[in-house]
């Protein structure tokens, strides 16, 4: 089934259920779980489009997202495989094993007490971002987002790099796995969600922390459905690699096992066994931006578009431009970033542009540092990630 890409924005609640009854192929297994026994610690999150209720998974209306550079909780996608376990936060303890000196059990005290506190500004964004646009062209199987499964916050906690130095990194160490509490109903299996990133990333925090156990998002405990009592943030990376409600960290050889980074999150042409097992994990993210809204301003001739833009996900790698068309990327128009920059955060935007009467859609393209510039239209791969092509606006059915 084809989705309006441009019209799911405006999809609500009761659309989305009929999405998936109609047939979007969701590659998870359906089943019930205690989705309101967090809600106490949960914030207004009846205002995010559902885009499935069970598991539960959420986007904000995309004109929120320019609101402010750090996106509130309320407004932040949530992204869940399975349920969303309930945590004791008394009884709590992480786990660091495997290629370590001595495996440690920590409570949140022991955790906070023995690092230093530190805090990150990062965006997180899910590779299934802007999938319906991979679902307009053919059917794609996964959660049907718009561009709004994105977000920035400001996630503090401790460094990743002093957990595991006070664990002592053992030579052989080239990856740091975790896994998290939830659990996951596929094929009739169980699984739990977890992932893994190199050495190099998780001890790169030599001119800023990076990778951090977050216990706060904008200046308050997670949320439930954020991963309280603790997560993991990887700046950079997919949100895949951030893995909530975090229970262990193993220090390995090789990359974790975890279906998640060993199974999926991948990029194929057809999902086929071997084409998984032959394609490598996706890490960082891509070059992408998206226009949240645009405005005629009356009598003029002319629109305010506004938007967001993100440099694929290395240290150093920033956005240099923004431009916008409304002839198909014949003549461009540009964009200011009107927030901050900082590495692994997107940028926000804001243009005013020409659009003559009839014009049918605009589209944003950003360019990074690295000279390298969002394609015209993704390659396909069949489970719909990284869509990072042209974003487009329909003018005429914004009025
Ligand atoms: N961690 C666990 N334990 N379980 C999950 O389902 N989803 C991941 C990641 N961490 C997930 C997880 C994915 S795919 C994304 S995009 C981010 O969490 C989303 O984080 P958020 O829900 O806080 O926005």
């Amino acid at each position: 089934m084809a989705i309006d890409v441009f019209a799911a924005s405006r999809l609500n609640r009761r659309d989305c259920l009929g999405i998936a009854a109609a047939g979007v192929g969701l590659w998870f297994q359906p089943r019930s779980f205690d989705l309101f026994a967090a809600d106490a610690a949960a914030p207004a999150r009846h205002d995010l489009l559902v885009r499935t209720e069970t598991p539960f998974n959420a986007e904000p209306r995309l004109a929120k997202l320019p609101e402010g550079f750090i996106t509130p909780v309320e407004n932040f996608f949530v992204r869940n495989h399975g349920n969303q376990p309930t945590i004791d936060p008394q009884a709590y303890r992480l786990t660091i094993d495997g290629a370590v000196d001595k495996s440690l059990s920590l409570s949140l005290a022991e955790l906070t007490e023995k690092s230093t506190r530190v805090s990150v500004t990062a965006t997180v964004t899910c590779a299934g971002n802007r999938r319906i646009e991979f679902a307009a062209e053919k059917p794609v199987p996964g959660v049907p987002w718009d561009a709004g499964a994105i977000g920035t916050a400001e996630w503090s906690g401790v460094r990743l790099s002093e957990v595991l130095k006070h664990a002592g990194i053992k030579a052989e160490a080239k990856h740091v796995w975790f896994e998290g509490q939830d659990q996951i109903m596929a094929n009739g299996q169980t699984r739990t969600f977890g992932g893994s990133i190199p050495l190099a990333t998780a001890l790169d925090d030599e001119t800023a922390a990076r990778v951090i156990l977050a216990d706060r998002m904008n200046g308050k405990p997670l949320t439930a459905e954020h991963g309280f009592p603790l997560r993991t943030i990887v700046p950079g990376y997919i949100g895949a690699r951030s893995v909530k409600w975090l229970s262990k960290i193993t220090v390995s050889d090789r990359p974790s096992s975890n279906f998640y980074l060993a199974q999926t999150y991948r990029l194929v042409k057809e999902n086929t066994p071997e084409n998984v097992a032959a394609a490598t994990p996706i890490y960082e993210f891509l070059t992408n931006s998206a226009i949240c809204e645009a405005k005629p301003v009356a009598g003029t001739g002319k629109y305010v578009v506004k938007g967001y833009a993100l440099a694929g996900g290395h240290r150093g790698n920033r956005i240099s431009e923004i431009n916008l068309t409304i002839d198909g990327g014949q003549k461009w128009q540009p964009a200011k970033i009107v927030s901050p920059v900082r590495d692994f955060g997107w940028v926000l935007w804001s243009a005013e542009i020409d659009v003559p009467a009839g014009t049918e859609r605009i589209q944003v393209k950003a360019t990074d540092s690295e000279g390298t510039s969002q394609p015209a239209r993704s390659p396909w791969n069949a489970q719909g990630y990284q869509y990072n092509g042209w974003h487009s606006f329909m003018v005429k059915k914004s009025v």
